[in-house]
């Protein structure tokens, strides 16, 4: 296990290159046991999650092909087991999303019930009543989730209770199998969504509406060879934009697009910093100390609980208060106690976090406790005065493709070194 040693204080400039999206690429590696035939994905971000996502649908039997840092080619074709084993699905919720699949192809799935990021109760019901309503019988026997549809599944329309990223991915996932029509009604609109359906179209797919509250999937499919490049990583982009905020630095995040970001554009401007589209990306500049700013995590486009916990670090050290709400997990403010030993000023009621700003934070040793509360904690420690410790940093390579060295290279004084 290793830790970050941060010497903070100093101000960013430079370019880093946006990394594709991890949570676009999870949902595909598992698309690519729907299909017979081979899928290549680029643009894959080296990082944890993905490494183990690979490993679970080899682990179904599919040929994994890696051609380089950022490509696989996934050939299904030999694909038949229809286990997903505790041991690998306890790191990662995401692998959840083998379910759709197996159970759509092959008529039936066993799949541990999954660990995943300390957030919350993170439940599956969403997943499981998807597959119900397409005809399968989902039942949950001895810590595993058991779906079966041996005689094949049927469109439907599916209301979804709450827009849910993931649900949405396994409606669409096993739609593709189902025979005429499914709608999705109140999907999730997040661009993971829609590059999921794009991925699905280049394999033979035939879907309308993602991105958009409406799916309308239209089944089963004629499937072939296919490849996708993924889109670039929206989280990793904002995570790196605050960095530029809190160290009151410019910073050109090349592939980042703008029109994933609009909710953080906003804030930005709203605080006082800029982010502006450049030919290669987008720039993110700031001269002066933020303002503090309320904010209230929604699902897409609206400010997403995955840059919550970066952009309370930012408050951190803001000209002000605010208030930050968090109304997507129920228990997403472990980052909270660790700001707190670096002196921030921040107190919790419910859901909701009270920031007063602070003109300066103190380096300390501090504990990652999952992927973006880790990160807010790296953020905080290039701003504060002094040396800050960020341990476990496993959660961070989960997530983050080559994080140190990205900011090194921009002038932040980073060490990776054995805990
Ligand atoms: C995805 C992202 C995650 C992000 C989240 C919200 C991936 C791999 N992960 O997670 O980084 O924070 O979207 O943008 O893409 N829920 C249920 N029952 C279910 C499913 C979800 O109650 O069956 C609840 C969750 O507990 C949560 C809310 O719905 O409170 C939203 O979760 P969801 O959109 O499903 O998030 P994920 O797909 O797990």
């Amino acid at each position: 296990m290793d830790k970050l040693q941060i010497d903070g204080g100093r101000r960013l400039e430079g370019t880093i290159a946006i990394a594709g999206a991890k949570n676009a690429a999870l949902p595909q590696i598992a698309a690519s046991l729907l299909s017979p035939h081979a899928l290549t994905l680029t643009n894959l971000p080296q990082v944890g999650d993905v490494a183990n996502m690979l490993s679970v649908v080899g682990r179904h039997g599919v040929a994994v092909n890696v051609a380089g840092p950022h490509t696989a080619t996934l050939n299904a074709g030999p694909a038949n087991h229809v286990e997903a084993p505790y041991d690998l699905v306890r790191k990662m919720r995401a692998t959840v999303l083998v379910l759709g699949p197996l159970v759509a192809r092959f008529g039936r799935a066993r799949v541990s019930l999954p660990g995943g990021c300390a957030i919350g109760a993170r439940p599956i019901d969403l997943h499981m009543k998807v597959l119900a309503q397409l005809g399968a019988s989902v039942a949950v026997e001895s810590g595993y989730i058991v779906a079966e549809a041996l005689s094949g599944l049927a469109g439907a329309r599916i209301v979804l209770a709450s827009p849910s990223v993931g649900a949405t991915q396994t409606a669409m996932m096993a739609a593709t199998y189902a025979t005429g029509e499914t709608e999705i009604v109140n999907a999730a609109g997040e661009p993971e969504v829609a590059d999921l359906a794009a991925c699905l179209a280049a394999m033979g797919a035939n879907i309308e509406g993602a991105g958009t509250h409406r799916i309308a999937v239209q089944g089963p499919t004629n499937w072939r060879a296919a490849r996708h490049h993924t889109i670039p990583d929206r989280i990793e982009a904002g995570t790196y934009a605050m960095a530029a905020a809190i160290t009151r630095g410019h910073l050109e995040l090349t592939g980042a697009r703008l029109e994933h970001l609009g909710a953080l554009a906003q804030m930005l401007e709203t605080v006082g910093a800029r982010m502006w589209p450049t030919d290669r990306g987008l720039m993110v500049a700031c001269d002066g100390r933020v303002a503090a700013a309320d904010i209230s995590t929604e699902p897409y486009p609206g400010f997403p609980t995955d840059l919550q916990a970066q952009y309370m670090a930012l408050m951190a050290v803001a000209d002000g208060a605010c208030a930050i709400r968090e109304t997507i997990f129920e228990n997403r403010f472990m980052h909270v106690p660790e700001l707190v030993r670096m002196g921030a000023d921040i107190s919790l009621r419910g859901s909701t976090a009270l920031v007063r700003g602070r003109t300066k934070l103190v380096g300390a040793p501090v504990m990652a406790t999952d992927l973006r509360a880790s990160v807010c904690l790296v953020l905080a420690g290039l701003a504060a005065e002094g040396q800050t410790t960020v341990s476990r940093v496993y959660h961070l390579d989960r997530g983050y493709e080559d994080l140190a060295r990205k900011l090194v290279r921009c002038g932040a004084a980073i060490r990776r070194v054995p805990e």
